[in-house]
């Protein structure tokens, strides 16, 4: 645990037992979070589900399996968009796409994929690369909710703009409405993009490797995580990376503090795209 997080309180012995009980009842461990986003989350939840006190929750969700539903949609932030920093995709296109064109075979693993709008957008990019073909891409969250939603592929029509936007910046060759029809006030995203996506629930503080990746991305998921979780994520990541693969994180996430950043050369710093070392 962060030095900075051992306030001994009664409010921090009640989250940490909170948290236990989450880990001993469910699985679910978030004991090496960062404690003050946590505590940000759980204060919202006493808020929201009208809660007197940390206790009250943890009583109720170790006997009501419905008021934990409630209080992990509240712990996993599932913010997320298409073509989310437009740079990043250009970056790819440009540094990674020439790359995994000398691949027979590519595996892409998204860890942290939220409601799959990144999904979306890497399977787009691919078909524009002349790649998804060759593909098998995992998209994975802790959050089977949200997975659900990547799976169906719908998202409110309300976004659309937003999102053209973003996929114009991003280096998008065609126009985003040739991937989706609009029904009523959703898109619903062609079927054929998620044709190669495997959809599979992983927690990354607890779970294995995914083997022999070309690429993984985790975008703004590990900045929830304490320095101690973060580390052992990047270890995971190297583990799960063929040699010469690249890892690509989120605007506010870096290899720098990782204890692995040795072990991967920086292709594009300011859009964290890294390379394992040959
Ligand atoms: C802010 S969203 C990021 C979504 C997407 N990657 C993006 O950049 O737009 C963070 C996601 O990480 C997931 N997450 C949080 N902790 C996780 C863990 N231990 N293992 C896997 N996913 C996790 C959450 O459920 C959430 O969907």
């Amino acid at each position: 645990m962060q030095v900075e997080e051992q306030d001994q309180g009664p409010e921090e012995i009640e989250l940490q037992f909170l948290l236990e009980a989450i880990f001993q009842r469910y699985g679910y461990d978030f004991r090496e979070y960062s404690r003050a986003s946590l505590r940000r989350r759980v204060k919202q939840h006493l808020l929201i589900a009208r809660y007197d006190n940390i206790s009250a929750v943890t009583h109720d969700i170790l006997h009501n399996g419905e008021a934990f539903s409630a209080l992990l949609s509240n712990l996993t932030i599932n913010v997320t968009e298409m073509f989310r920093d437009p740079d990043f995709y250009l970056a790819f296109r440009e540094k990674v796409v020439p790359v995994l064109k000398t691949h027979p075979f590519l595996k892409i693993w998204h860890a942290g994929c939220a409601t799959g709008e990144e999904i979306y957008s890497m399977a787009i990019l691919l078909q524009e690369e002349g790649l998804y073909e060759r593909c098998q891409i995992y998209a994975t969250d802790i959050d089977k909710e949200v997975l659900d939603k990547a799976r169906r592929g719908i998202f409110p029509v309300s976004e659309l703009k937003r999102y053209t936007e973003n996929y114009k910046r991003s280096g998008g060759k065609r126009s985003l409405g040739d991937y989706c029809t609009e029904k009523y006030d959703n898109v619903i995203m062609d079927p054929g993009l998620k044709k190669n996506v495997i959809f599979a629930d992983h927690d990354l503080a607890t779970d294995q490797v995914f083997g022999e990746m070309q690429v993984v991305l985790c975008r703004n998921v590990i900045i929830y995580f304490n320095r101690e979780l973060q580390k052992r994520v990047f270890r995971l990541f190297h583990d799960s990376l063929d040699i010469g693969g690249f890892l690509c994180l989120g605007s506010k996430e870096s290899l720098r503090f990782s204890g692995c950043s040795d072990a991967f050369d920086i292709i594009e710093e300011q859009q964290r795209i890294y390379r394992k070392k040959m």
